[in-house]
């Protein structure tokens, strides 16, 4: 756990404040994400943030944690998802060799009440934030993947804060996290745990938001290429594809330009990287024959062509 005591922890005391401290460690908010993550500090209600694949679900919740410097704990959601990976689970090893060990003659009631102690318990995610001495930040990743009995157990954590085992007893928060949870909407999530939550949407960003992210990621692209690969993308995200490019995708593009050491977004570059932002075949073809072509022809085919 940190060395830094609770009272030492970054507090926020503005939206502004929190918009300079994530852009610090990196992350760069928009308007609605800054005054969110405050609110959300403030109140300690959770965050319920939803948008599509790759504009920054994930990555903020670990950029408030580098910024609150608290730890992150993130409990990666999948279908089938359940208690006892989520919350804790009885280390039945270590339990039946405590049994072994025991004396013959001791009583049921004294071994019951050794083996169902903390120092049998494997914490998960759920359990750790809550248990922690600290306050952490803690991340739910992916929420629409679990089924809504999962959402149901979830809603009484978000609520109160306190896990009940029933061999141990309750175990309350001692100190309060900073929840996030994200979904991509593959499905819809209950009112009752919406209405538990604060709300996020992140959208992709506007042109010079996510010029600026692309910047910040690949620092050594000349300015002309960046702005006009950010350009193309929000060209491409128009067209009515399978799996429009996100800001992920931009940022590798950006990386793979500057490894091939591109001088130009021209067709020719165009047509040989458009794969690091487009990956369906059918959004392929659409791409090449709605975006490409409109792009200036390579320099040397211009000099043939004259
Ligand atoms: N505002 C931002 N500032 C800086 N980097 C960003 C921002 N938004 C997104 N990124 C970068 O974009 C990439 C994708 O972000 P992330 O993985 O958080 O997306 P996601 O919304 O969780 O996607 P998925 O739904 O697929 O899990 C990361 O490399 C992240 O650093
Ligand atoms: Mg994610």
């Amino acid at each position: 756990m940190s060395a830094v005591s609770s009272s030492q922890l970054p507090s926020p005391s503005s939206v502004t404040d929190v918009a300079a401290g994530l852009t610090e460690v990196g992350y760069l908010p928009g308007e609605s994400t800054a005054l969110v993550s405050y609110l959300a500090t403030k109140l300690g209600k959770p965050v319920l943030v939803e948008g599509p694949a790759g504009v920054g679900k994930t990555e903020l919740a670990k950029a408030l944690a580098r910024y609150l410097q608290r730890t992150l704990v993130r409990l990666q959601c999948y279908e089938g998802l359940d208690e006892a990976k989520a919350l804790y689970e009885w280390n039945y090893r270590k339990q039946l060799l405590r049994i072994q060990t025991e004396a013959d003659d001791a009583g049921w009631q004294h071994v019951q009440d050794d083996i169902f102690g903390e120092e049998f318990l494997l914490q998960r995610p759920l359990m750790t934030a809550i248990a922690s001495d600290a306050p952490v930040v803690l991340l739910i990743d992916e929420i629409d993947k679990t089924d809504q009995e999962f959402e149901a157990m979830l809603l009484e954590l978000l609520s109160d804060f306190q896990i009940s085992i029933p061999e141990l007893g309750r175990i309350e928060a001692k100190t309060h996290p900073v929840v996030l949870l994200t979904s991509n909407n593959t499905r819809e999530l209950t009112e009752a745990l919406k209405r538990r939550c604060l709300y996020l949407w992140l959208d992709y960003p506007d042109l010079e938001h996510e010029l600026q992210i692309v910047r910040l990621h690949s620092p050594e692209l000349d300015e002309t290429i960046a702005r006009k690969l950010v350009e193309i993308v929000h060209q491409v995200r128009e067209l009515d594809l399978k799996k429009p490019p996100s800001i992920a995708e931009s940022i590798d593009w950006a990386r793979a330009l500057l490894l091939l050491g591109a001088g130009d977004i021209d067709a020719q570059t165009f047509r040989e990287t458009m794969s690091v932002i487009v990956k369906h075949r059918t959004d392929l073809d659409t791409v090449a024959a709605r975006v490409g072509v409109k792009l200036e022809p390579a320099a040397d085919a211009r000099t043939n062509a004259a």
